[in-house]
């Protein structure tokens, strides 16, 4: 199966509707490995699939051109899941040279050889002129491997933006339009917190970088093409880079007899209010997906555990783990749980918390066996506290200079065209 983007560009990838678990993000609307083909006078395919794929692509490819008429492929990105094919591909694809930069060349070698592979080495200003097509290539470094990097199609005004405005959404549908934006940009949030929210700062560069391009549509390596919704989507992530707060306040907890339990609910009510969005979430039900999803745009976290032989509880410290992994920017927060001869539960959520740069409200909230009604209206106050943070900070990002498309800054590329090699077809 082959989808046409514009004349001479189609989208050649695969769909995984199976896939759920991508190393440890819960993928419960699967994924698709996007591969595109464009041809000019000379045809380059753009990024690879995963290795169990490498027949849907070929077959894919054939549907469109022999074999022998690719005359490049473009690996963006060495990450396995677009790179894992290559060395199908390439076999296949006898007359290929594969078009990286240095910093994948490395990741290749590593994974699969790659000796003996015929290699264009590229980097961000270089180009390839396909004859009456071009690519123009980009490195995004971090976005979100060192290798990370982007193409450019000017005849199409296209960008193929590899892992960047990705969402994990297996769909027969192409493009954000087909699907509906609600679907794709809740996707495109959970995949954004689950991979890539550690690399804001990389990602706020390479939105700059790519900010003097005019672009129609943005074709990502999964999911679907973004061509109704482009503003949208390039406003979205100039939030997330940023984790702009929302006047939004979580309660994530997990409990063993119920205590912890009776906390996270009157710190729910404490800071439930017109104005304020509050969760609700315990650890194990909700699942770390969601959870690091919700997380990207709260202002506050409560988080609480009770003491478990003498630690916080499992899931919760799995979950703490991860999210201390992705570094999310502009929280505040607390501790909070019950014990029953020593709080080092809910004192070892206060680290954590305090490791990934959380604001610290107010010390540990604990509770000894159940918690009283002094110690559930102190939870309540809590609550307060936190609705009260969260509606000053997402007054401050409404605040003059707060809208967030003003901060993507236009930068001019110049770029290299290489000649064609004129090598026979
Ligand atoms: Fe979709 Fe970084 O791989």
């Amino acid at each position: 199966m082959h989808v046409r983007l514009a004349e001479g560009i189609d989208w050649v990838g695969a769909i995984d509707w199976n896939v759920r678990d991508f190393h440890g993000y819960e993928t419960s609307r699967g994924s698709t490995y996007n591969a595109y083909l464009v041809r000019g006078e000379q045809t380059a395919l753009i990024d690879a699939v995963k290795a169990s794929f490498a027949d849907t692509l070929v077959r894919n490819i054939e549907e469109i051109v022999g074999l022998d008429a690719v005359d490049y492929v473009v690996a963006n990105h060495g990450e396995p899941d677009h790179s894992g094919s290559l060395p199908a591909v390439l076999a296949a694809c006898e007359n290929a040279t594969l078009v990286t930069n240095e910093k994948c060349v490395g990741i290749l070698e590593g994974y699969y050889g790659a000796s003996g592979w015929p290699i264009q080495v590229v980097a961000t200003g270089d180009g390839l002129d396909l004859g009456g097509k071009s690519l123009s290539f980009v490195q995004v470094p971090m976005v979100h491997w060192p290798d990370s990097m982007v193409s450019y199609c000017p005849e199409e005004k296209i960008l193929f933006s590899n892992d960047a405005f990705g969402q994990h959404l297996a769909s027969s549908a192409r493009f954000d339009d087909e699907v509906g934006l609600p679907v794709v940009m809740d996707e495109a949030r959970t995949y954004y917190a689950n991979i890539v929210m550690l690399y804001g700062r990389p990602i706020a560069k390479a939105l700059e970088a790519v900010g003097g391009l005019e672009i129609d549509m943005i074709a990502p390596a999964h999911g679907v093409v973004w061509r109704g919704h482009v503003p949208e989507i390039l406003d979205a992530y100039s939030d997330w880079v940023r984790c702009r707060p929302r006047a939004k306040v979580l309660v994530i907890y997990e409990s063993m007899w119920g205590s912890t339990d009776a906390m996270a609910h009157e710190v729910f009510e404490g800071a439930a209010r017109p104005g304020v969005e509050v969760e609700l979430l315990e650890v194990n039900r909700a699942g770390r997906t969601r959870i690091a999803t919700e997380v990207l745009d709260a202002a506050a976290i409560a988080v609480g555990s009770p003491t478990l032989n003498m630690t916080l509880m499992a899931g919760t410290a799995g979950l703490l783990t991860f999210l201390k992994g992705l570094a999310p920017r502009n929280k505040a927060g607390l501790a909070f749980g019950s014990y029953g001869w020593a709080p080092s539960g809910p004192k070892e959520v206060n680290t954590y918390l305090e490791d990934m740069g959380v604001e610290i409200l107010r010390e540990p909230l604990t509770a000894q066996w159940r918690p009283d009604d002094e110690v559930l209206a102190q939870c309540r106050e809590a609550g307060a506290m936190l609705a009260d943070h969260a509606e000053r900070a997402a007054a401050r990002r409404r605040g003059p200079g707060g809208e967030s498309h003003a901060e993507v800054r236009v930068h001019s590329l110049r770029i290299r065209l290489r000649p064609r090699s004129g090598r026979p077809r």
